[in-house]
């Protein structure tokens, strides 16, 4: 196979400071050992999320210029409404200015105390914003594909037997809607076949409940069809994602993803009883209806770059280059969460830091020593993010310990990501550690965000 190289070449630069390791333990312990509180002038290589952190094309930089600043009927909006019209055949299009926003919206009006939401894997941001309404929100991927090695194509599909059982448990009218997340972000970013969507849409017929789908990653999750699934080879990307949108009553996307932009968010759907009462919160949170919480410059970048996204030839760089990295860790003899997903590689660090108990953080101990060595920074998901504790104090801990490796869109060249494979020649040496982190301060919600750690001697 000829060498992967990036579809682009570079117009503007924008300088990484070199510092060394003896500065990084510093910064580090000033950031109380969470990267979250580091300087990002402090970091190398910022493998933290690949939300907003893309870098636009010479075309979007252009249509921001054009950018119509018009409170209402802007045309920039009514640039982005067409092609959003066009992607997802919905009648209602509601610009957010993320993705928590169009969240918020919808599931405030489908939630409610008594009211079940089931999806392959609920985003946490997705989980707060229906737990907030005092709903309930259950996962279910398939049973097979919790095994983080086995190698099956379509591991973010959901569970239909589950599916159906759970509609009939709690009663279909308290079912307030089903989601599908595609990529499925909290399980690898492993993709959903259109098969799965299919019988999850005939279900949702069956019982009358409503098919969201959380769409933030849809153009790589159509790569994946494209290229997994019988029948697709001929089918270019944008048309999957058109087949698989049409399936919804209803598409969220956090346009920091796929729609190539630095912020941005969509609502849309087909109901539009359903439209006007997420028109008036818009309205009162938002924005007006043809902004929402975007600039006009935003809404012409977002247009263009929801076209850009589906380039068969970055679609391929994209998904390839994720591939690569994960690969190459996998033959040193990392292990990674198998097969790789869209967006991000995952590494089991309880399987390669196996010295160090799992009420010491092995996926921080990760986190830390990336950065130290490298000064790459990227994310524990794991015990520090999900873990709970007992009524004595004793850590319940999550049911894996990984770190993520998400990967900015057009970001860093191959040379970047051969310098991180690099750095893990040094983390492989370290993996015989016995000694990880404790928690010095920890918030009450969400504390991997703002805890503070200290080594153990
Ligand atoms: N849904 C999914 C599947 C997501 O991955 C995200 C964000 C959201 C919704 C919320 O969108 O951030 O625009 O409000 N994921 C980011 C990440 C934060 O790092 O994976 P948002």
């Amino acid at each position: 196979m000829r060498t992967l190289t990036e579809p682009f070449k570079i117009k503007m630069v924008e300088p990484l400071r070199v510092t060394t390791e003896e500065y990084r333990s510093v910064a580090l312990k000033n950031a109380g050992y969470n990267p979250f509180l580091l300087r990002s002038s402090d970091v190398f290589i910022d493998l933290l999320t690949d939300s907003g952190t893309g870098a636009m094309s010479d075309e979007q930089w252009a249509g921001m210029m054009v950018g119509d600043e018009s409170y209402a009927g802007a045309k920039s909006w009514e640039h982005l409404e067409a092609v959003v019209k066009e992607l997802t055949g919905m009648a209602y299009i509601l610009p957010t200015h993320q993705g928590r926003a169009a969240e918020r919206i919808l599931y405030g009006i489908l939630g409610g105390k008594g009211k079940v939401f089931i999806s392959n894997t609920h985003f946490d941001t997705t989980r707060a914003n229906i737990e907030f309404t005092g709903a309930t929100a259950i996962d279910i991927v398939y049973e097979e594909a919790k095994d983080p090695e086995i190698d099956l194509p379509f591991k973010g599909n959901i569970d239909l037997e589950k599916l159906q059982q759970l509609i009939i448990e709690h009663g279909r009218e308290n079912v307030a809607a089903v989601i599908i997340t595609v990529t499925n972000n909290s399980s690898g970013g492993q993709p959903v076949s259109m098969a799965n969507v299919q019988s999850i849409r005939k279900i949702c017929d069956n019982y009358h409940i409503p098919l969201v789908v959380d769409g933030c990653r849809i153009a790589e999750n159509s790569y994946f069809i494209k290229h997994r699934e019988e029948g697709y080879i001929n089918t270019p990307s944008e048309d999957i994602a058109k087949q698989m949108l049409r399936l919804g009553d209803a598409f969220i996307m956090s346009a920091k993803k796929d729609g190539l932009v630095n912020m941005g968010g969509l609502l849309t759907m087909k109901d539009e009883a359903l439209s006007v009462k997420c028109k008036n919160l818009l309205i009162i949170s938002e924005g007006f209806t043809t902004y929402g919480g975007l600039s006009g410059r935003d809404m012409e970048a977002l247009a263009i770059g929801l076209k850009e996204v589906f380039d068969e030839d970055y679609l391929h760089y994209r998904i390839r280059s994720t591939a690569y990295l994960g690969e190459k860790l996998k033959e040193k003899g990392v292990p990674v969460v198998w097969p790789i997903g869209g967006h991000a590689v995952y590494i089991d660090a309880k399987k390669l830091y196996n010295k160090i108990p799992i009420n010491e953080y092995p996926g921080q101990a990760l986190v830390c020593d990336l950065y130290i060595k490298g000064g790459i920074r990227c994310v524990e998901i794991g015990s520090l993010m999900f873990g709970k504790y007992d009524d004595h104090g004793k850590l319940i801990p999550a049911t894996n310990e990984l770190v993520r490796l998400a990967i900015p869109r057009r970001v860093y060249t191959q040379s970047h990501i051969d310098y991180v494979l690099d750095i893990f020649n040094d983390i492989l040496e370290m993996r015989e550690q016995k000694k990880g982190y404790r928690i010095t301060y920890e918030p009450p919600f969400l504390r991997h965000f703002t805890a503070r750690l200290e080594k153990i001697a």
